[in-house]
């Protein structure tokens, strides 16, 4: 695969793509990680310094993923949580809405089930989880009320979500080098080993996150309890935990 910087020109041109709009983002969002899959996992390293397995590690013991437990893997991806969910003895189904990422996963972690669906639409039964995680795609999808409704749905009584994803951090010379390494780094060097355009779009995404007070509010009305935001390396990302709330009697 040819590796060679693009022609600054177009790569000005990348970094000044508008975001897709609303209607356009699902079949954006999805042909962008088709194109990306293969080596999603190697700019994933890169991208986090190596640091996001570590985080993806901690998702799972902030949600208390152990055996016995029926893990949805939502937006799997590639499926690095869903294996490391498998590792730990819990039955695992990622779900995924782009072939070439799930092609990824099915590699890596053989005895998840896999299914090609959108997050907003799962094919699983009423209160099959006892817990979800989620890793890197909140800002991915079109509506997140509409995703944490079918969360609501799909997650048993009691059950556990754990859902991560970057973020910027509020010190400002933090802010500065972490926009630096995030916003001009990244794009750049996914541009050389990738696709310059998804690794335009991906740090600009970050838009599309609401305000903390916005998604706490957003999960509390789809029926999510113990409501609580982690912030991890001085707030380069940030871990969602919660609860399903359970029937009142
Ligand atoms: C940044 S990747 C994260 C993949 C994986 N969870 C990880 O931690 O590496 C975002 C993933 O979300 C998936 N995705 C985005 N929107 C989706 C939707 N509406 N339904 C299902 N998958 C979606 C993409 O296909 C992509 O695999």
């Amino acid at each position: 695969m040819a590796m060679m910087p693009a022609a600054p020109s177009s790569r000005g041109k990348a970094a000044r793509d508008p975001l897709p709009r609303p209607e356009d983002k699902r079949r954006a969002v999805r042909a962008m990680f088709d194109r990306i899959a293969p080596r999603y996992d190697v700019l994933n390293r890169v991208m986090s310094l190596g640091l996001d397995r570590s985080w993806r590690r901690f998702a799972l013991d902030a949600s208390h993923v152990g055996p016995g437990d029926r893990v949805l893997d939502l937006a799997c991806g590639t499926g690095d949580l869903a294996a490391f969910a498998a590792a730990r003895g819990a039955q695992v189904v990622g779900v995924d809405f782009a072939l070439a990422m799930l092609g990824g996963a099915r590699a890596r972690s053989p005895r998840c089930k896999l299914a090609q669906a959108d997050a907003a639409a799962l094919p699983l039964p009423d209160g099959w989880a006892s817990a979800v995680t989620c890793g890197f795609a909140l800002r991915n999808f079109v509506s997140l009320p509409a995703v944490f409704a079918e969360l609501a749905r799909v997650v048993a009584p009691g059950g556990r979500i754990a859902l991560l994803d970057v973020d910027r951090p509020d010190t400002a010379w933090l802010r500065a080098g972490h926009a630096f390494w995030f916003d001009r780094v990244v794009p750049r060097v996914g541009g050389w080993l990738s696709d310059r355009q998804a690794y335009a779009y991906l740090p600009k995404s970050t838009v599309y996150l609401p305000p903390a007070a916005m998604l706490a509010s957003q999960l509390a009305d789809s029926g999510f309890e113990k409501i609580a935001k982690r912030r991890l390396l001085f707030g380069s990302a940030q871990l969602w935990t919660a609860q399903r709330g359970k029937p009142s009697r």
